[in-house]
Order: C-alpha cells, then sequence, then structure tokens
C-alpha cells in the first residue's frame, strides 16, 4: 500500500540541535521541517500540517509547553515529543501530564531517536485507522460513532465490550445530552441481537395508562378505544433489544408491573388474561439519581435493585473537558461534509473557549452550537461560535484554578478580558488600548488576531 511520507517538525531555538535531528531522521525518509520557536511552528502548520513534532522546552519567546497547548487544543490529532535537558527531567513529566505523546532528554543518540520517533508516528497511524474503521462501522450499521478518549469513556467502552453480548439488564446513567441513547444502539449493535430490533419506548413522554399499553399491548375492548388487540414493545422487540428511556419517570403501578415483566419474562397485555413469553434484552437510561429517587420513595426498592446489577455511568462533558477537541473536529468535520462546504479550520481562541465553557447541556448542546457555527462561518475559519452568557456558571471553591481548566487557557481567558476592557475604556482607539496597557499597537494587534477578539464583543457606550 502507497502511505504518504510522514511528515515532522523540529522545534528548537539551537540551531546546532535543529539541523543534526533533521539530519538524522531525513535519513530515514520522513519529510523533515524545522522552526526556531513556538510562533514560527505555528505558522509553519497552519500552512501545511505535520504528523509530528519535536519541540524543546526551552526556547525565547513561547515554550515548547505553550506549543503543546496550543497543538492539543487545536490539532488534536498530531503527536508531539518534548525535549528537555539531563536538567530538567520534571518538565518530561509535566509535559506527559499535560499531553505530550512522549519525551525525549537530550542529548538523544540516533538511535534512539529513530526509535521513539517511529513509536510515535505508529500510534498515529494506528489511530487514523481507528477513526476510519469507526466511519466504517457507522456507515455500516447506520449509527454515530461515540466520541471521547478521557478515562471516563474509555471505560465506558470497556464496559460496553464487557456487557454487550450477553442478555444483561444494562442501566445507563448520565445527565442530559451525554449520549446515553448512543450507548443503548452500541449495546445492541455490539450484540449477537444486532440483526433483531431495536425498540425504543420513552417512558417521560406517556401518562400512565396509555404507557402500559404501550409496553405490555393491549386486548380487543379493554377499554374505551382499544379498538382492536395491539401488540406492545415488548412483544415487537421479542427477538431484538426494548430500550426503555427516562426509566426514572415512571408511576409506582408501571414500576410493579415492568418488575413482574423483567423478572418472569413474560407480560400480559392490558385487559388480558393469557401471558405471552418474549425473549427481549432490555435496557434502561434515565439522567436521575435513581438511589435518590429511591430514597425519596418515588421508585421502588425492589425494581432499582432489578435494574442496578449492571450500571453504565457517563460523566457530564465538564468533567471530561480533554474530550471537547476531539468532539469539536468530530463534528466541525460532520456539519462541513452535510453542508457541502470544505473543512473550517478552528482558530486556537475559539477553540479554548469551547474546552472552558461550562456545557450544561453536554454533548448534544456542543453539538447543535457547532452545526451552527458551521452555517454561520463565512470563509476558512469556524468563526459562528456563540455561547450563553456568564459561562463560567459556579465561582471556584478553593481551587486555584476551575475544574478541567488549564493554566495556558485561563491566562488566555485572563488577557482577553483585559484586552477588551482597555479597549473599552479607549472607545475602541486601538493606539490608546495598547498604550493603557503598556504594549506596543503592533503587539496589541497580534493579541487581538490570536485571541479571537472581534469588534462586537467590544461594546462601548
Ligand atoms: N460521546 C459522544 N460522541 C459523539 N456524539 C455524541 C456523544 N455523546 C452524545 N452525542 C450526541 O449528542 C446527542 C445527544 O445524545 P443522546 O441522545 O444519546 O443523549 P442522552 O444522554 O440520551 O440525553 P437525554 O438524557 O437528554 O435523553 C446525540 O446527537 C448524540 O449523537
Ligand atoms: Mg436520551
Amino acid at each position: 500500500m502507497n502511505t504518504p511520507t510522514p511528515r515532522i517538525l523540529v522545534v528548537d531555538d539551537d540551531r546546532a540541535v535543529r539541523t543534526a535531528i533533521r539530519v538524522n531522521l531525513s535519513k530515514q525518509g520522513w519529510d523533515v521541517s524545522v522552526a526556531e520557536d513556538a510562533e514560527g511552528a505555528l505558522k509553519l502548520i497552519a500552512e501545511r500540517p505535520v504528523d509530528l513534532v519535536l519541540t524543546d522546552v526551552a526556547m525565547p519567546g513561547r515554550s515548547g509547553m505553550d506549543l503543546l497547548a496550543a497543538l492539543r487544543a487545536g490539532c488534536p490529532e498530531v503527536r508531539v515529543i518534548v525535549m528537555t535537558g539531563y536538567g530538567s527531567v520534571q518538565d518530561a513529566v509535566f509535559a506527559m501530564k499535560s499531553g505530550a505523546d512522549d519525551y525525549i532528554i537530550k542529548p538523544v543518540s540516533k538511535d534512539e531517536l529513530v526509535l521513539i520517533v517511529e513509536r510515535a508516528l505508529k500510534e498515529k497511524a494506528l489511530l487514523a485507522e481507528l477513526i476510519q474503521l469507526r466511519q466504517e462501522v457507522q456507515e455500516k450499521y447506520g449509527f454515530e460513532s461515540i466520541i471521547g478518549t478521557t478515562p471516563a469513556m474509555l471505560e465506558v467502552y470497556e464496559l460496553i465490550e464487557t456487557v454487550a453480548d450477553t442478555t444483561a439488564l444494562v442501566l445507563i446513567q448520565g445527565p442530559t445530552g451525554t449520549g446515553k441513547e448512543l450507548i443503548a444502539h452500541a449495546l445492541h449493535y455490539r450484540s449477537s441481537r444486532r440483526n433483531g430490533a431495536f425498540v425504543r419506548v420513552n417512558c417521560a413522554a406517556l401518562p400512565e395508562n396509555l404507557l402500559e399499553s404501550e409496553l405490555f399491548g393491549h386486548e380487543k375492548g379493554s377499554f374505551t378505544g382499544a379498538v382492536r388487540q395491539h401488540r406492545g414493545k415488548f412483544e415487537q422487540a421479542d427477538g431484538g433489544t426494548l430500550f426503555l428511556d427516562e426509566i426514572g419517570e415512571i408511576t409506582p403501578t408501571t414500576q410493579v408491573k415492568l418488575l413482574r415483566a423483567l423478572e418472569s419474562g413474560e407480560i400480559v397485555r392490558v385487559g388480558g388474561s393469557e401471558t405471552v413469553n418474549v425473549s427481549v434484552r432490555v435496557l434502561v437510561a434515565t439522567n436521575r439519581d435513581l438511589r435518590a429517587e429511591v430514597a425519596a420513595g418515588r421508585f421502588r426498592e425492589d425494581l432499582y435493585y432489578r435494574l442496578n446489577v449492571f450500571t453504565i455511568s457517563v460523566p457530564p462533558l465538564q468533567e471530561r473537558r480533554d474530550d471537547i477537541p476531539l468532539l469539536v473536529d468530530h463534528f466541525v468535520r460532520r456539519f462541513c461534509k452535510d453542508n457541502g462546504r470544505p473543512l473550517l479550520q478552528v482558530p486556537v481562541a475559539v477553540m479554548q473557549r469551547l474546552i472552558n465553557y461550562h456545557w450544561p447541556g453536554n454533548v448534544r448542546e456542543l453539538k447543535h452550537v457547532l452545526e451552527r457555527a458551521v452555517i454561520l462561518s463565512r470563509g476558512e475559519t469556524l468563526t459562528g461560535v456563540k455561547l450563553p452568557e456568564a459561562p463560567q456558571g459556579k465561582e471556584p471553591k478553593n481551587e486555584i484554578l476551575p475544574e478541567g481548566m488549564t493554566l495556558q487557557a485561563a491566562l488566555m481567558e485572563y488577557e482577553r478580558r483585559v484586552l477588551i476592557e482597555a479597549l473599552k475604556a479607549a472607545k475602541g482607539v486601538q493606539a490608546q488600548a495598547a498604550r493603557a496597557v503598556g504594549i506596543s499597537r503592533s503587539n496589541l494587534n497580534y493579541r487581538i488576531a490570536r485571541l479571537g477578539i472581534e469588534m462586537k464583543d467590544v461594546v462601548y457606550e
């Protein structure tokens, strides 16, 4: 197979180091370019994407750690290897914690260098393959892939793998918009019942009597309007999967009937006496805390124990912000494709805002914000991102930084606010605003562009 030549960018302020590494890596047939600082590196990458960046940490101007943060936010698919000297091994540890893929302690032998780079490139290729495979699965089964690589999501995938092809009842718990329905689909399509029906019932949508007839069916004449016999969702899902969504909303009477059906594997149609045997795999989901519902007397304890045998919990997006760049990439790609537009680039400042927002509506909200933004954006970058006001929510308690926020992001956010204030006070006159914060006008201009400040952000009387 013809694979494209891997592209590597080496960033180091020491010319001798840059050159030595370039020579060694080029001998492997890789396409190697060099930059002497973080700014230069970002500029090169914007012009021509690379697969792997090897960066020094201490450099004049922005450090290698800044570069790492910018790459993690703006181009999550790029592999990053951080190079440090013997004296600063703790930098390497910090870099790994901040999302570097590997590190190199300088000076490094040629063999070791090649080995580490080879490994990183291989991982990158595997990741690309995984994304490709996901896409194929999605096309084949017609369901959306689940995106996310944070530990919490990896645990979700592991649970899905473990329990998918069993007949176990699975309780999927998590706040609104976190992908519970997506997980239910994944469980169905990964089970041997995948060719059977997948039947969803929204338990919150119907009043008690209608829900019961929806679930269990009814006999002709069992109530006014029951003009013929009706097979319920349990029967429709025979041989397949029944997904009871919003299970926390069902009334005590229905809870009893549901428990009976789950225990016995048979149902009785409303108004009927005959029992019907069904072979159904049941999945349930809720955004309520069922244990608290039990404590409050709204949910039967026996049913809760029956449902809570195997639970998959999805955390809110706010608690797995590292997944945001991947999700953004996924949705921007998708909506650009759907709308017949070339792929829009996401500016670093826009990505930082998306990462910092608290997302009360979780992935669903992110998806809608991006769909709108793609449609509203003109030109080649994503500009139409609109987030509700006062996004940070609660004041952080006893924390130096709000949960999930990186130092880099916090500093950028602060800088943004300071500059907006200065511009407001100067009524938009840039030279005056620049003087007020003690920087040159061109420096201010550069920062306005980098932080994505637009004139509409600067509202002054
Ligand atoms: N991890 C994810 N990867 C990709 N898409 C996701 C992910 N999580 C959610 N989505 C998308 O977000 C939207 C909402 O997901 P879903 O309907 O599964 O949420 P939910 O947890 O069932 O929410 P609710 O409790 O409000 O019913 C869907 O369009 C889904 O495709
Ligand atoms: Mg749902």
